[in-house]
């Protein structure tokens, strides 16, 4: 891979440790995946931030990089282990809290913007169309790439480190034209009333598109949070972490229909459903919001348990950004939620929480919410809104 000399410089160590790591990093991933050069970014999103995934190993890791490395670009963090500050609501032991706290100091000590989200588009790291970016949260790539057509691999959370100390990413795979043409062809023949609908539809293609980039057909209109629930679960369930939507996604134009043609039925549909959906009855946890809920969502769900009362027996967790909270808390909707017997959980969510064995099932929207919360031994019910409040008020699932 070509550098230049400033490039050269900085592998060689004339800006620090954490400059001179990140260029290995960097020159290591370009050559295996044959990058000609590196792009400068304009915004970093990194993944990797639960102690519960890092671990003393993790934490070691990102305190030696801090210790001179400071980020470039706007850099963003994934959800962490913890709600930071109402982590004993929700049930986090003082020892995770201690290490977890430490990993946010460490990246905050780097600059990073503590965003802990993976909907980093609504909270201002929003990337302009065409411009290169190394994000590293899946389902934010896939709307990064797709959504708003911007370019990015999907970086794991060194890479997207590396990328921010140096400001720069190797120009390979998704930053590239030739990487970016859809190869096959997805006609979407189904009805989507619903919005775990678009989780049972990404689903079904990232099973039918295996590693593969999709043009769609067949959908009429898709709302935001629509297409950030498709997002996740496409590439969860297979896809390439780039598809477009004739009509509606942005760079759909630019590409003409593949030849592969492979269609989506009702039947596909259901068959989502049924792969996704255990044989469980009692709920423990109930969880809104993967990825992240927008303002949009919350206001949904505390329209729907207003006046309610979250079953004894059952959690209800609305996962969020704490920015997204802060405009819940002005418009009322924090306080319906909680006084329903809800809880925030910002800053975190169902997948990197450490929750194993904690609960025995969960009711959700989302499809890449039931994928991870699988591993973490629980029973999934992926329905509605209306039908995740009605499970959080009853402590069932009844359809
Ligand atoms: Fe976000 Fe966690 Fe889901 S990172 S996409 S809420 S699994």
């Amino acid at each position: 891979m070509h550098l230049t000399k400033q490039e050269q410089n900085m592998l060689d160590g004339a800006e620090g440790y954490a400059v001179r790591k990140s260029m290995e990093i960097l020159v290591a991933l370009g050559n295996i995946y044959g990058a000609k050069s590196l792009i400068e970014v304009g915004s970093v999103q990194v993944s990797g931030v639960s102690y519960s995934n890092l671990g003393d190993a993790g934490l070691e890791f990102l305190d030696e990089l801090a210790k001179d490395g400071k980020v470039r670009v706007l850099t963003t963090l994934n959800p962490a282990g913890m709600d930071l500050e109402n982590w004993r609501q929700l049930g986090i032991s003082p020892e995770f809290a201690e290490k977890q706290n430490l990993v946010i100091k460490a990246f905050e000590k780097m600059g990073i913007l503590i965003s802990c989200t993976c909907t980093p588009y609504l909270i201002g790291n929003l990337p302009l169309y065409g411009e290169h970016i190394a994000w590293s949260e899946s389902s934010a790539v896939t709307f990064a790439n797709s959504v708003i057509g911007a370019r990015t691999n999907k970086e794991g959370g060194p890479s997207a480190l590396a990328a921010a100390f140096a400001g720069k990413t190797p120009c390979y795979g998704l930053h590239l034209d030739e990487n970016r043409v859809p190869d096959v062809h997805v006609q979407v023949k189904s009805a989507l009333a619903k919005l775990s609908d678009w989780g049972a539809l990404g689903y079904a293609i990232g099973k039918k598109a295996e590693n593969k980039i999709p043009y769609i057909t067949g959908i009429k209109a898709a709302d935001l949070d629509e297409l950030k629930s498709f997002c996740a679960s496409v590439v969860t369930y297979g896809a390439k972490p780039l598809f477009y939507v004739e009509g509606i996604t942005p760079a759909a134009e630019q590409h003409s229909r593949p030849n592969e043609t492979v269609s989506i039925e009702q039947a596909d549909i259901k068959n989502a459903y049924d792969c996704i959906n255990d044989q469980v009855t009692d709920i423990e946890l109930v969880c809104i919001g993967c990825p992240h809920c927008s303002i949009n969502e919350i206001q949904n769900v505390a329209k729907l348990v207003e006046g309610k009362k979250v079953a004894a027996g059952t959690e209800f967790w609305v996962a969020t950004s704490r920015t997204a909270k802060q405009l819940a808390d002005r418009r009322g909707y924090t306080r319906i939620i909680e006084a329903a017997g809800g809880k925030f959980a910002c800053d975190t969510c169902m997948a990197v929480a450490p929750l194993k064995g904690r609960f025995k099932s969960l009711a959700t929207t989302s499809a890449k919410g039931c994928f991870y919360s699988r591993q973490n031994l629980m029973k999934t019910k992926m329905g509605s809104i209306e039908e995740c409040v009605e499970a959080a008020v009853t402590g069932k699932w009844s359809s």
